[in-house]
C-alpha cells in the first residue's frame, strides 16, 4: 500500500469509528419484520451497528410479524440479510455476526389480536430482565403503512406506549409513506399523537441519513466563504436530481398506489430542497433546525391548475435499453403487477418559486424517476455568470458547485482556467472532493445512523408532524390535477433522461438540465 493509500486507510477507520457513539441499553421491535425493508435495511444496519461498537453492550431485537417463524428461523434469515446487504467489511466478521443474531428474538402475531401484543409486551419483559435493558423500548413500523393506525391502538392497549418505570425511554419510528395526501397524513398524525407525545415520534426518511445530505449543513454552516453566496444575488437557479436506473422491480403492488410525486418528492426531493434553501439555524438540534425547513416549505408558492399545467411535467417510461446494453427493458405497463392502462408516473419533473427574501425569483427545477440512465442524486447551484466579460470573445457559464449525494459522494465546483499558451483562452475546470477518496468511506448506510440516532434520541434528522404535512399540502394539488387530467403514456423511453417536456421546462427559461 502507498503512504498515500495509507493514510487514507486509516482516515476511513477513525472516520468510521468516531461518527456515531454508542446508545443506551435497549429493545429494539421491528413491526413487519419478515417484509423486505427488515431483510435489506433494519437487519443489516442493526449489525453494522453492533460490529462497529455503536450499539449499546446490552441489546435485543424482536421481530414481529404475521408470518410464523421461531426464534431460530429469525436469527438464520438475519444472518443471510447480513451477508447479502450489510456493509462491505462488516459483513465478512462471522463471529461477530453469530454473536449479533444471538439478540434476536421473534413473535408471530396478526396485528388485530390484542393476544399477539400480550404476548410480545411479556417477550418484552423477560429479555428486560434477562439483559438488564431498563426498560427502554424502539418500535419500528416497517409493515405496510395501512397497518401503522392498527399497531399504534394495539401498543396502546397493551400499555407499550409507555415508559413502564418512569425513567426509561419509549420511542416509535415511522416509515414512509406517511399518508397518501394531506388528508391521511393529518389523520395518521392524529392517531399517532393521540397515543404518543410528538417527542417519541421518529418520521424518518433515510435520505436524511446519507452522509452527503447531512454535508449540506456542514458546507454552508461551518465554513465562512459559501454562505455569502447562497442567494438570489448570486445563485441563477438549482437543480436537484434523484434519478435511478432501476424500474419498478417487485414493487407493483406498492408504487402504482404511489408514483414518483409521492414515493419521491413529497420525501426524499423536498427534504434536499428544504436543506439547500433554509436559513442558518441557531443551534444544530431538532427543534432549531426543523424550525427552519418547515418555513422553506411554507415558502414555496402553492401550485394552481395553471402553474400545474406550465411546471410540473409527469411521465411513464416505456420499453427501451440500458447504458451500454442492448437487452429489452419493458415497459413501466409490462412490468409484473403493473395495470396494462397503468396511470401511475415513474418520473416527474417541476419548477418551484420560493417567495421569500433569499430566493425570490430563483427557480428550484426538481427531478427524479425510474429507469434513467445512470443512478445519481445530486444538488446543483448553478451561479450566475460574470457581469462583465472582460475577455473578450468567449462566452462564459457561470459557475456550478455541484453535491453528489450519491453514488460518487462528495462536491465539485466549476471554473474557468487559463489554457496554458500564448492566447488567452479559457476553459471550465473542476475542482473535486470525494468522500472516498478523502476518508476511505464507501456509500454507507443511511439505516445505521438514523436508527442510532433514534436511539440516542437525537430527532434533528427527522420529521415534525407539521413538515410532513407542509410537504403534502405541497403537492396534493399536483397529485388532485393527476388524478383528474388523463395522461399520455408512456412518453419516454426506458433508458433515456426522461420526456420531452421536462428538457422543454427548462429551455423556455433559456436554461438546460445538467448531464451528471
Ligand atoms: C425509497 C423509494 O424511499 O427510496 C424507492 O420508495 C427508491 O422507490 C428509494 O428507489 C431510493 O433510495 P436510495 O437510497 O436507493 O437512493
Amino acid at each position: 500500500m502507498t503512504p498515500g493509500k495509507r493514510s487514507a486507510a486509516k482516515a476511513g477507520a477513525n472516520f468510521k469509528k468516531s461518527y456515531i457513539t454508542a446508545a443506551d441499553p435497549c429493545t429494539i421491535v421491528i413491526f413487519g419484520a419478515s417484509g423486505d425493508l427488515s431483510r435489506r435495511k433494519l437487519v443489516p444496519a442493526l449489525y453494522g451497528l453492533a460490529a462497529q461498537d455503536c450499539l449499546a453492550r446490552r441489546f435485543a431485537i424482536i421481530g414481529f410479524a404475521r408470518t410464523p417463524m421461531t426464534d431460530e428461523a429469525f436469527q438464520a434469515s438475519a444472518v443471510d440479510s447480513v451477508k447479502k446487504f450489510a456493509d462491505a467489511g462488516a459483513a465478512q466478521q462471522e463471529e461477530k455476526c453469530a454473536e449479533f443474531v444471538k439478540a434476536l428474538a421473534y413473535v408471530a402475531g396478526e396485528y388485530h389480536r390484542p393476544e399477539a401484543f400480550e404476548k410480545l409486551k411479556q417477550r418484552l419483559e423477560e429479555l428486560d430482565r434477562a439483559h438488564k435493558l431498563q426498560g427502554n423500548r424502539l418500535f419500528y413500523l416497517a409493515t405496510p403503512p395501512d397497518v401503522y393506525p392498527l399497531v399504534i391502538e394495539q401498543l396502546e392497549k397493551a400499555g407499550l406506549a409507555r415508559n413502564p418505570n418512569g425513567k426509561s425511554w419509549v420511542r416509535i419510528v415511522i416509515e414512509k409513506p406517511y399518508g397518501r395526501d394531506l388528508a391521511s397524513a393529518k389523520k395518521l398524525n392524529q392517531a399517532v399523537l393521540k397515543v404518543f407525545d410528538e417527542e417519541q415520534v421518529y418520521r424518518i426518511d433515510h435520505y436524511l441519513g446519507k452522509d452527503t445530505v447531512q454535508n449540506l449543513m456542514v458546507l454552508r454552516f461551518g465554513n465562512g466563504i459559501f454562505e455569502p453566496l447562497w442567494n438570489r444575488n448570486y445563485v441563477d437557479h438549482v437543480q436537484i436530481t434523484a434519478a435511478e436506473t432501476l424500474g419498478v422491480e417487485q414493487r407493483a403492488a406498492f408504487y402504482e398506489t404511489a408514483g414518483a410525486t409521492r414515493d419521491m418528492i413529497q420525501s426524499h426531493v423536498l427534504q434536499l430542497t428544504s436543506l439547500v434553501a433554509m436559513e442558518p439555524p441557531a443551534t444544530f438540534d431538532a427543534t432549531a433546525v426543523r424550525n427552519e425547513k418547515i418555513k422553506v416549505l411554507q415558502s414555496i408558492r402553492p401550485f394552481t391548475e395553471q402553474s400545474i399545467m406550465t411546471d410540473v411535467v409527469r411521465g411513464q417510461y416505456g420499453p427501451g435499453s440500458s447504458r451500454g446494453d442492448s437487452s429489452l427493458l419493458s415497459a413501466y405497463r409490462k412490468e409484473p403487477g403493473v395495470a396494462k392502462d397503468s396511470r401511475t408516473e415513474t418520473y416527474v419533473a417541476a419548477r418551484l418559486q420560493i417567495d421569500n427574501w433569499r430566493w425570490a425569483g430563483v427557480p428550484f427545477y426538481l427531478r427524479t424517476g425510474k429507469r434513467l440512465p445512470d443512478r445519481v442524486s445530486e444538488i446543483a447551484i448553478q451561479f450566475r455568470s460574470a457581469p462583465h466579460m472582460v475577455f473578450r470573445g468567449q462566452g462564459l457559464a457561470g459557475n456550478t458547485l455541484v453535491l453528489n449525494v450519491q453514488p460518487d459522494e462528495g462536491i465539485s465546483i466549476s471554473f474557468h482556467a487559463k489554457l496554458p499558451g500564448q492566447e488567452m483562452k479559457l476553459k471550465p475546470v473542476t475542482m473535486d472532493f470525494s468522500y472516498q477518496k478523502e476518508f476511505g468511506a464507501g456509500e454507507r448506510s443511511a439505516y445505521a445512523t438514523l436508527l442510532n440516532d433514534c436511539m440516542r434520541g437525537d430527532a434533528t434528522l427527522f420529521d415534525r408532524a407539521d413538515g410532513v404535512e407542509a410537504a403534502w399540502a405541497l403537492v396534493n394539488p399536483i397529485l388532485d390535477w393527476f388524478e383528474s387530467h388523463k395522461p399520455k403514456f408512456p412518453n419516454y423511453a426506458a433508458g433515456t433522461w426522461g420526456p420531452y417536456e421536462a428538457d422543454k421546462l427548462l429551455e423556455r427559461d433559456g436554461r438546460h438540465w445538467r448531464k451528471p
